[in-house]
């Protein structure tokens, strides 16, 4: 989807910097974390989404990576189990907020794993990724549910690119059957129905990208993928995101967006 009215964020807790991690990258800087969610949050809603901003989660120190919890299709939401254990209770508060919003809610349940970090929409079609934190049992359950909202998918084994924590780590829909993707996915058979946009090897942190509207969100310090999606037509926001990259998130983990 690239329409979106509404996103799902939650900051950073205090316990952040003991969440899961396997960037080099030393310890964040929790008030630069905190500064660079609430302009995070002020880019969402320059792009016209109206925010739903949930308190901190002290128990869960990666809580502010939403995106992982729940999956929003723009037919329906379905509840995700991710891969960590640590961060299987991070789902009962969005359950929660989702109820509200949704009539059903669908649940991935054990032994199935599915992180939404490994789940790419593209209008009418899902790229699914299986990762250490997606297995193919959640994939399958997840397969089926997406068909019963009308929804074709396809799986990317990950198993080869273990330096990608999520699909999304290496790849980002643009809308307009554009797909950014790292030279790792590019040539993959799934994305064969998309005009690929490659993301170069040294700015492939940019691939982890959100297109809402007219805008394209990427992280900043990219400038040749930033050139390229303006030549694209689209205009760009950049965001400094240094500190959740410390902690192995980005740009789309931090929100829900529907
Ligand atoms: N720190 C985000 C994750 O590993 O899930």
């Amino acid at each position: 989807m690239i329409h979106f009215r509404h996103a799902i964020v939650r900051p950073p807790p205090a316990s952040f910097a003991a969440g899961l991690t396997r960037a080099d990258l030393g310890a964040p800087d929790l008030a630069l974390a905190r500064a660079q969610h609430a302009r995070y949050c002020a880019a969402l809603e320059q792009c016209g989404l109206a925010l739903i901003r949930l308190p901190p989660d002290e128990a869960h120190p990666d809580s502010c990576f939403v995106e992982d919890t729940a999956l929003l299709t723009g037919r329906g939401a379905i509840l995700l189990r991710p891969g960590a254990p640590s961060r299987q209770g991070e789902v009962a508060s969005i359950a929660a907020v989702l109820r509200e919003r949704f009539d059903e809610l669908p649940a991935i349940t054990a032994p199935g794993t599915v992180d939404g970090g490994d789940v790419c929409q593209a209008d009418g079609h899902f790229l699914i990724g299986l990762s250490a934190r997606t297995n193919v049992d959640g994939a399958r359950q997840l397969q089926d549910l997406l068909a019963r909202q009308g929804f074709t998918s396809a799986t990317i084994d990950l198993g080869d690119h273990a330096d990608l924590l999520h699909l999304k780590s290496g790849l980002g829909w643009l809308g307009d059957g554009r797909i950014a993707a790292v030279a790792a996915l590019a040539a993959h058979p799934a994305l064969r129905a998309f005009e690929v946009i490659p993301v170069a090897p040294q700015e492939s942190y940019a691939a982890n990208c959100i297109r809402i509207g007219r805008h394209v969100i990427l992280a900043a310090g990219h400038p040749g993928f930033a050139a390229a999606v303006r030549a694209l037509g689209y205009s760009v926001l950049a965001l400094d995101l240094s500190e959740f990259r410390k902690m192995d998130g980005a740009l789309t983990c931090l929100s829900l967006r529907f």
